[in-house]
């Protein structure tokens, strides 16, 4: 299998538990990695409200009430599978999505 070049390696599968997030970095960018009922999205890390990473621990991006990924900074909360904000500053914003392909057990990110 031969993959564009333009692709880039950002994790493995295996590195993303069910509903849990990662951070990561790549080319001077930070991503963050979500499991969402068994489909991986891509977010860069930074939150539309103000423009800064959601983590102030790293890969502290779950909120542990509601499963949301959480913004530390302001405290919004926004879907996994959409990243959409559904509650906070920054209601109806959404994370930049980043498009990503799966092959085999690695996730590529288009950057
Ligand atoms: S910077 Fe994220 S909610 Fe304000």
């Amino acid at each position: 299998m031969t993959l564009p070049n333009s692709l880039l390696e950002l994790c493995r599968i295996s590195d993303l538990p069910e509903s849990r997030a990662k951070g990561f970095k790549l080319l001077n960018q930070s991503y963050i990695a979500v499991k969402s009922n068994g489909d991986i999205f891509v977010y860069i890390n930074r939150c539309p409200h103000a423009d800064t990473p959601l983590d102030w621990e790293p890969d502290d991006f779950i909120d542990g009430d509601t499963g949301l990924l959480r913004c530390a900074t302001h405290g919004a909360l926004f879907e996994l599978n959409t990243g959409e904000c559904v509650v906070g500053p920054c209601i109806g914003d959404y994370l930049t999505a980043v498009e990503s392909r799966i092959e085999q057990d690695r996730v590529y990110i288009k950057p």
